[in-house]
């Protein structure tokens, strides 16, 4: 990895507490850093460099999945850390950060290779861009790449604005839209799974898949971010982003030999996908699509709220807080294999999982006895744990001639414990686009998604209720019933 600097706006929030900090420690641990490491913080307030090391020296102690045991390790991380206070709007900010950074190249002997890492809200996104741009932020002798976290734009034209503003200062090999759920062990280890086990790289189409569901439920509900929710709800928080990029990883087919093109032929491939998606109309999305709300309930054993009775939320709030689609991919692959989504708050519990349900053949029905008529299935486990099993018939002895499903757990599946925030932010680094958001596809995960958004807005599909603690409206579970599925793991 060639040495560089990190220069992270809004170094004072929450997000670079909880998930970046730790996870630029940990790689650090691990030695999976340049060094000598320079990280240069930013944010609009006063605060010394010694306040920002408590500061990074406290998320650490807090959030990360390994506590700082070691007190020399941890000096020299923190050593690395310098702040800088910036107004977003001011160039004489700008000049003055652009010292501060070539001051620490100078004095660690660094390359001037930059990554400009914007953990803000996207409403500051083009000001940035554009005034790295202006005050030569980026050095012609190095590298220059910006990381930018969702949501990429509100709907498919913000979306297309925000692309052209930001691509007058980047190029897209230069810009990193970071999808933290491509950044999960498994969702990375499903390209390696194929290419390591043709058995499973042959069941994977329409000749032995019967349908692929995709699962993201919560617990918690809006919590401290009514403002910002209940303005997007659940098909742009989740379903645009990562439940679509979950589809493509896991519908993508990749030749058996990945040249190593310029262009990223991962990339290539979920293009493919999408773009072979059956569009939306607006006028029939509530054919395939449901909009839920929770109501009260109880989550866990816990009496919680309903939505509209959620601090920050209006009563007549129509946001939706669940949404379960059912997607086709149109190609000689997929062809007949639907796809079926749904995320949402304040279900029954914390799941994020892909099931591939496979078909009976008839000879398999003949041969196992009635009740033992369970489909073998393979499951990508996200979250609570991580791991791929594959539940296959077993044999019984005692009744013979019946069939009850073993799990097959694959080793390979297992999480080390590393977050997906260690994964992305050390691609970045090393300049691995394979797994972040390419333009096209945040264009075209938008164009399948806005005959819904506009669905919604004029109140063509109906919001459905759910009581808080439930697997979601019945409505969802009709949707697969209406093709003779179920969704699986819901008890
Ligand atoms: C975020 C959403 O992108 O993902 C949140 O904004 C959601 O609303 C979170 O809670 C879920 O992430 P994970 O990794 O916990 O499944």
């Amino acid at each position: 990895m060639d040495s560089h600097t990190l220069v992270l706006f809004g170094a004072t929030g929450d997000l670079a507490k909880r998930k970046i900090y730790p996870a630029l420690f940990n790689l650090f641990i691990d030695r999976k850093l340049a060094l000598p490491l320079s990280v240069i913080g930013l944010g609009r307030r006063e605060w010394s460099d010694e306040t920002f090391k408590k500061n990074v020296e406290q998320s650490l102690r807090e959030f990360s999945r390994r506590a700082p045991q070691d007190e020399e390790a941890l000096q020299a991380f923190l050593e690395a850390f310098r702040y800088c206070t910036l107004d977003i709007g001011k160039k004489e900010d700008y000049q003055k950060l652009l010292k501060l950074i070539e001051h620490r190249e100078g004095e660690l002997g660094l390359e001037p290779n930059r990554l400009f890492y914007l953990s803000v809200g996207p409403e500051y996104f083009e000001t940035i861009a554009a005034q790295i741009q202006d005050n030569g932020l980026g050095s012609d002798e190095g590298w220059k790449r910006l990381v930018i976290e969702k949501p990429f734009g509100h709907d498919l034209k913000s979306a297309r604005v925000l692309n052209e503003k930001l691509s007058v200062a980047f190029a897209e090999s230069e810009i990193f839209r970071i999808d933290h759920y491509l950044g999960k062990p498994v969702v990375q280890k499903l390209e390696a799974l194929h290419q390591a086990n043709p058995e499973i790289k042959a069941l994977w189409s329409n000749r032995k898949v019967a349908n692929v569901q995709i699962t993201a439920s919560e617990t918690v509900g809006v919590e401290e971010r009514a403002g910002y929710y209940d303005h997007v709800g659940a098909v742009r928080d989740m379903f645009q982003n990562h439940m679509l990029q979950l589809l493509m990883m896991v519908a993508i087919h990749l030749p058996d030999k990945v040249s190593a093109d310029e262009v990223n032929e991962v990339h290539l491939h979920k293009k493919r996908v999408m773009k072979s998606l059956e569009p939306l109309h607006k006028h029939s999305a509530a054919a395939g699509i449901i909009r839920g709300q929770y109501k009260e309930g109880s989550v866990q054993g816990k009496p919680v709220a309903g939505y509209t009775s959620e601090p920050g939320i209006t009563p007549e709030s129509m946001n939706d807080t669940f949404i379960a689609a059912r997607l086709q991919i149109n190609d000689s692959d997929w062809e007949g294999v639907p796809f079926y989504i749904r995320t949402g708050k304040r279900m029954m519990d914390k799941s994020t999982r892909i099931v591939v349900e496979f078909k009976e053949e008839a000879a398999q029905l003949a041969a196992t006895a009635e009740k033992s008529k369970a489909p073998n299935l393979l499951v990508l486990e996200m979250s609570p744990g991580e791991g791929i099993t594959l539940q296959f018939k077993g044999p019984t002895f005692e009744p013979a001639g019946e069939f009850s499903p073993i799990q097959v757990e694959l080793p390979e599946g297992r999480g080390d414990g590393r977050e997906a925030y260690e994964n992305l932010i050390h691609d970045a680094l090393q300049g691995d686009p394979t797994f972040f958001a390419h333009w096209d596809e945040v264009e075209l995960s938008w164009e399948w998604v806005q005959p819904i958004l506009d669905a919604y807005e004029e109140n063509m599909v109906p919001l459905q209720l759910y009581a808080a603690g439930s697997c979601g409206p019945a409505e969802s579970d009709a949707l697969l019933a209406k093709d003779g599925f179920h969704w699986w793991f819901d008890d």
